[in-house]
């Protein structure tokens, strides 16, 4: 077992032992890449990315986002991209939902599954979705309920984990807290985000640690930011502890609309780089991956972020 709930001591996992390890890759591109970029693109043009994701082998894709329109005008038109995609079997299409209005929105778009979205900072929260941690909980009550009704499976992220905008540090016992409130009201998963990308290997180390105190490395995701160029290190130190599921973005796209100056999340590209170099199993197909990358990078007509597209695969390394 990767963690002893009992001791509080997070056991490490050795380098060679993550070798023929599953990965499973949350793509965020659609929805957290999307929603900070400023070239507003077609329905048409985000099913497209959506689509060439999980042909590429991407099996989880955050597709869009059933929020308030006059907050994130970017997600606006996410009903149009669920009904502009071709679904694939076995790929799970999710949606990020704040509330019973969200929720219903999404089910109607037909996502297969919702996630919820909490803080670990209370000015963060009062910034992103305009109420407390404890109100936000509130209101994730009633969407898991519907969503327990409705057989949809949720998942849950806690913002600010390793440090915010507003508030500065953060402890971990706050980020534990939200994991704990988040598995209570039913979420299957709980992602772990480094909102604004200041977090290093040895603060993610303590601070999932803590987080293991609370529930399983199966049930925790990682979900790093990579403004301070930190985050492939921060997944390292995650996939120590045993954590196996990692949120990344195709060419590194997006930042976050209230955390001034963070950049996207980690690349998918680079983290699947980095992932089969360990010897670790993704299916995805990196070299299609990349094309995704050049592809909606030129759509957007901004720099890819990724080291992995910009350099292209080296030769006859069998990634
Ligand atoms: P509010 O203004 O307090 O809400 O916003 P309200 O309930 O008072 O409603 C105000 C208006 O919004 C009403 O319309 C509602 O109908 C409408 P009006 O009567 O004025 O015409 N409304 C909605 N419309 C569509 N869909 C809805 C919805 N809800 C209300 N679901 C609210 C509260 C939560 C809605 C708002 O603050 C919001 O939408 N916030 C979302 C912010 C957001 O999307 N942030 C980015 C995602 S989080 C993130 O990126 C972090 C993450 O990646 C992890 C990490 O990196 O840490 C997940
Ligand atoms: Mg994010």
């Amino acid at each position: 077992m990767p963690s002893d709930k009992r001791s509080g001591e997070a056991a490490t996992v050795k380098m060679s032992e993550l070798k023929g390890r599953p990965v499973s890759i949350v793509e965020m591109g659609p929805r957290d890449g999307l929603q900070n970029e400023t070239t507003q693109l077609s329905a048409a043009v985000k099913a497209g990315l959506v689509d060439r994701l999980a042909a590429s082998g991407l099996q989880r894709i955050e597709t869009g986002s059933f929020v308030s329109p006059k907050w994130i005008p970017q997600m606006a038109d996410s009903a149009e991209v669920f009904a502009g995609i071709t679904r694939l079997p076995g790929v799970r299409y999710s949606a990020l939902t704040p509330n019973m209005q969200g929720f219903e929105r999404a089910v109607q778009a037909g996502a297969d599954e919702v996630a919820v979205f909490a803080a670990a900072s209370e000015l963060f929260s009062q910034k992103n979705i305009n109420c407390s941690i404890r109100e936000s909980i509130q209101r994730f009550t009633e969407v898991c309920a519907a969503a327990r009704d409705a057989g949809i499976p949720v998942r849950g992220y806690v913002s600010c984990a390793m440090g915010c905008p507003y508030q500065g540090e953060v402890p971990a016992d706050d980020v534990a807290m939200a994991v704990r409130e988040l598995m209570a009201l039913g979420c299957y998963e709980v992602s772990i985000g480094d909102t604004i990308g200041t977090g290093t290997p040895q603060q993610v180390h303590e601070v999932l640690s803590r987080c293991l105190q609370e529930t399983s490395a199966g049930q925790l995701a990682m979900h790093f930011h990579d403004t301070y160029g930190q985050a492939l290190a921060n997944i390292v130190a995650g996939l120590q502890l045993g954590l196996n599921t990692i949120d990344a973005s195709v060419a590194g796209l997006g930042g976050c609309p209230y955390a001034q100056g963070a950049s996207g999340n980690m690349a998918t590209e680079d983290v699947i780089y980095l992932l089969h170099g360990l010897g670790m199993v993704t299916g995805v197909d990196l070299s299609r991956l990349i094309d995704t990358s050049h592809w909606i990078c030129s759509q957007l007509g901004r720099q890819n972020q990724s080291k992995v597209a910009l350099a292209g695969l080296p030769v006859a390394r069998g990634l």
